[in-house]
Formats: structure tokens, sequence, C-alpha cells
């Protein structure tokens, strides 16, 4: 679907102070913003702003100061909540980012799981949403099973049906893929899950910041994002959780905050959210993770996602200009991320020759290694992309992949 543009791009470039910066003499040309996103004024201030004027603990003080931390903690997660259309605030926990939230998740089902049970991961999936699956089965037995992918870098739907049945508990699916853009059928992914009573885990730390997603639609039970990749600042994200399932989940970590009551003998916990917040958490993170969802939805996310297609498509385009430079991951529905390599040269040596151009991209495994043993390769270099780089900046790219391989060919 095509929406009406009205999206400045010289005004939103200049909200971003980093974009101005020289790299080994070149205008700084930012393609990593799958592994985190530049953070526009607006939420460098209001960071700056909290520990200038009104730093303190919140949920513990009578202070005035203290009331207005605890006041913009909380705005914070209302922010969140609008934005995701979350039916309770209680359903929204503060954690440290997506790995964090799926390691709680992973560790409350450690003991509501047993060797007779099953759980589904996507063949998709960043090591945050392998790894902490594995350590909970190799305590309580249950079976790991996996939904393929195919030759586009999509998961095989079919083998999905396969493997689902009565002894499903759990599966977990990226929304988005981190290494190749890929944008997973998570709707339906959830609607088979829930005919079989099994409940629906949704990393969504790539999909945020490109698209706004209403959970309440969705219904899936736990959903989860890290506010670094949509503008915020790094150690703050959130998870979603279905309040029945929040409410059976034990807590992870013991502290202040997420106590009701405390003696030698024995604590009862807070209520939900508390319950899952113990210590004295990120106040000016949350602050700043809600202030970025402003600037977002100020700048409307229909016109970041119309403006990304647009130079998804020029940029695939433009690299499929260069001779035996392959793409991997060419989904029909993707977002702007391009993993590719060159026949005969090592992604790395590419990635190290663009930096002296001054263009920053990720090269490797992208921390989703069995995607690369699927193809059968090392790794790849990644470029992926955001609202606020340019078509100009490709043509850079171009004519700089092209001196790259000149020199290393
Ligand atoms: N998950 C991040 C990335 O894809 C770090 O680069």
């Amino acid at each position: 679907m095509i929406y009406k543009m009205s999206f400045d791009i010289n005004k939103i470039r200049s909200d971003f102070p980093i974009l101005k910066r020289k790299i080994n003499g070149s205008n700084f040309i930012y393609f990593d913003n799958a592994a985190t996103s530049q953070k526009p004024n607006i939420v460098i201030d209001s960071i700056s702003d909290y520990y200038k004027n009104y730093n303190s603990n919140i949920h513990r003080g009578v202070h005035t100061i203290s009331q207005e931390a605890t006041d913009a903690y909380e705005n914070a997660r209302a922010k969140i909540q609008k934005h995701f259309n979350i039916r309770n605030s209680h359903e929204i926990i503060f954690t440290s980012g997506t790995t964090h939230s799926i390691n709680l998740v992973a560790n409350g089902f450690q003991d509501l799981l047993s060797d007779k049970d099953e759980i589904i991961i996507s063949g998709l999936e960043h090591h945050s949403n392998i790894v902490p699956w594995q350590m909970m089965t190799e305590k309580n037995g249950a079976k790991i099973k996996i939904i393929p992918i195919n030759e586009n870098g999509e998961l095989n739907m079919k083998a999905y049906d396969n493997i689902l049945n009565s002894k499903t508990k759990l599966v977990f699916v990226n929304h988005v893929s981190n290494a190749l853009g890929t944008v997973n059928p998570i709707k339906t992914i959830i609607e088979k899950a829930h005919k079989v009573n099994a409940a629906v885990l949704i990393d969504g730390a790539q999909a945020s910041a490109h698209f706004k997603t209403d959970l309440q639609e969705l219904d899936a039970d736990f959903y989860t994002t890290s506010a670094h990749k949509l503008c915020g600042p790094t150690g703050i994200g959130m998870l979603f959780g279905k309040e029945k399932w929040l409410k059976k989940l034990p807590p992870y970590q013991g502290g202040g905050e997420m106590i009701s009551d405390v003696t030698f003998e024995k604590t009862t916990y807070a209520e939900l959210p508390h319950k899952f917040e113990a210590g004295t958490p990120n106040v000016s993170g949350a602050i700043a993770f809600g202030i970025a969802l402003d600037y977002l939805n100020e700048i409307g996310f229909k016109n970041i996602y119309n403006y990304e297609s647009s130079l998804l498509q020029y940029t695939t385009e433009k690299l499929k200009l260069i001779p035996n430079l392959k793409i991997y991951g060419e989904s029909k529905d993707k977002t702007c991320v391009i993993s590719f390599n060159i026949d005969g040269i090592h992604a790395y040596d590419i990635g190290a020759l663009l930096d002296k151009f001054g263009i920053a991209v990720r090269t490797g495994q992208h921390c989703a290694q069995p995607i690369m043993d699927h193809f059968g390769i090392s790794g790849t270099v990644r470029v992926s992309l955001s609202f606020y780089n340019t078509k100009k900046e490709i043509d850079v790219l171009y004519n700089s992949l092209k001196q790259a391989i000149s020199m290393l060919s």
C-alpha cells in the first residue's frame, strides 16, 4: 500500500548530530541500523535534562523530584501502551532490552515444562532467541523443533504445520530477521499456535523501527523490543506479556521494588508490572524510550514505511548491477536490510574498506549462525537502512563498493 508522503529528509537528517561527522576524511554514512539506530537531539537532550533537573529514584520518595521522575517513567510506559495498543499498562515490563526479555520468559517457563513438551523456534532466529531456550531445555528436557527456511530466506510454513502439535507449548519467532530483513507471517503463526494452545513470543527488535504493531490485533502472548533499535538509548527495552502469563511466571530477579512483604521466613511479590522490575530501573532510558516513540510517531510510520520501501528497492536494484554480487534473503515482504557477498572476496575485507570510505556496515554472521549455515557461507556484508538514509548515500556506497572490489580483486 502506498501512503501519501510528507517527509522532509533534510529536516530529519538535521535532527541527528552524528550524521554531521566525517570518518576517515569522508562524510559519514551509517548503514548499520539493524545493529543500533542513531539518536535524534530530542532523545539525547531528554537524558541530559533528566540528570540535570530531576535525577532521583522512583516509586520510593515523597520528595518533589522523585515524584517527577516517577511520573515521567510511568508516562513512558503509557506511551508504549498507546503505541503498541496494549490493553493494560501493567502488561508492559521495562527490561534492559530484547535479550533480557527473552531470558525472563525462558526462565519463567523452566518449571512449567517437562520432557514431554515441545517448543518451536524459527530457523531465522538471532542467537538471543535460540540460546535461552537451549539453556531452558537443558534443565527441563523439553524438545526444540525448528521451522526451516527456504532459499529466499522465508519460513517454510508447511513444515511449521507438520511440527506443530498438541505437545507444542511455546513458539518463538522474530517479527523481522536481523540478518536478512525477512518479515515473518507472525499473525498466521500465532493463530495456528493458539489452535493447539501453545503460547507465542515474538521478538520485535528488528520490526519496531520500521512499522507499527497493534498487539491486541496480533494477539501474541509475549512481544519484545529494544529502544536502541528505534532511536532510543541502549540498555532499555520492553516486554509485553498477557496478564494471564505474567501472573503465572515467577519473578526473574529478586530485590527491592518487586516485593509486597518481606520477612526472613517468606516474601510475597508485588503486583504487575513491579514483580518483574527488581532494583533501581533505567529511569532516564525509559523516559528517552518514550521520547523516541514520540519522535517516530511525529514523522509518521506510514511515511517511514514508504520512504524505506523506496530506499530498499533503489539499493537492491543498484547493488544487483555489481557483477558477482549475491543477495541473501529476497523475501517479498522484507525491511530495508540487504545482506550480500561478492564472489571471491571476504565480507570482512569489504566492510573494512568501506569504513575507509566513511561507510559503516556490519559484516559476519550477525548473531545468526544457523542462517549462515543454511546458505553455506561464513557471513555476509549487511547494509541496513533507516529513514534518515538517502539515495545519494546509496550512490556513494555503489561507487565505493566498485572501488573496493577493484582493490581486492
Ligand atoms: N542484533 C543486532 C544486529 O543484528 C546487534 O546487528
